[in-house]
């Protein structure tokens, strides 16, 4: 493992605001942080939003920023990318930022009923393969835990360059009869023209997969709707 690499490990291991559960510990089903976000982590009550597979937590801490009377949580399997959200957080003196690493599949471990109150989906793996579709972080499988998690009326977003995963979740919004609150297939030549400046200013802000996706031409799109 690169020296790099190690360095980053060894810094989220001391982050007050990286925890990085083991799989027995979640496993026990006493992980000590579920229902006790907003009060052991954050200090504060507040609408929790999670940002799942965020990378290097671009919109985590983006969002931070634009809005800091929420928490943010950025979630990811890779320590080397949240050590990037981690460090960006801390420069910036983000109180209202805090990265979990672990797999998305432990969302039930992690979280209590109707904790969180939105969640973003950024440039997720679309599973292109059929047999896989059940990994898509729209499917109903992810859909039925996000219910648990989010509260009633909770917000889900997906931003994404993936025609096959924006197509998909649209099919998946109509199939649960879920309140489809605004979508785009083209979010910077359509959707930034017509929303307000707050939204534009959320729109607007691009991870490192976005850029890469955008230089390459790709168009982004996005979905927002509701669990009722
Ligand atoms: C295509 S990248 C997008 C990262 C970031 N959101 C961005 O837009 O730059 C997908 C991210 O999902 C994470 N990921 C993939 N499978 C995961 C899983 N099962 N649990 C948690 N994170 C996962 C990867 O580590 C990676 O950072």
């Amino acid at each position: 493992m690169g020296k790099n690499k190690l360095f980053r490990f060894a810094e989220n291991e001391v982050f007050e605001h990286v925890v990085q559960p083991t799989f027995e510990e979640l496993m026990a089903g006493n992980f000590p942080l579920k229902g006790r976000w907003n009060a052991d982590m954050f200090k504060r009550e507040a609408p929790l939003v999670l940002e799942l597979g965020c990378g290097r937590g671009e919109y985590t801490t983006g969002l931070a920023q634009l809005a800091p009377e929420k928490n943010y949580l950025g979630v990811d399997i890779k320590g080397a990318r949240i050590w990037r959200g981690a460090r960006t957080a801390q420069e910036q003196g983000l109180a209202n930022v805090a990265f979990l690493r672990t797999h998305v599949d432990h969302l039930l471990h992690c979280f209590a009923p109707h904790e969180a109150s939105e969640i973003w989906l950024t440039f997720s793996d679309p599973q292109v393969k059929k047999a896989k579709a059940r990994k898509r972080l729209t499917s109903p499988l992810f859909l039925a835990r996000y219910k648990q998690v989010l509260k009633p009326g909770g917000l889900i977003h997906l931003k994404t360059d993936s025609p096959l995963l924006y197509e998909y979740t649209l099919e998946q919004v109509e199939a649960h009869k879920l309140p489809l609150l605004e979508k785009s297939d083209d979010v910077y030549a359509d959707l930034v023209n017509r929303v307000s400046p707050a939204e534009q200013a959320v729109l607007n802000i691009r991870t490192y997969y976005e850029r890469m996706w955008l230089t390459e031409g790709r168009k982004i799109h996005y979905v927002r709707f509701a669990i009722p």
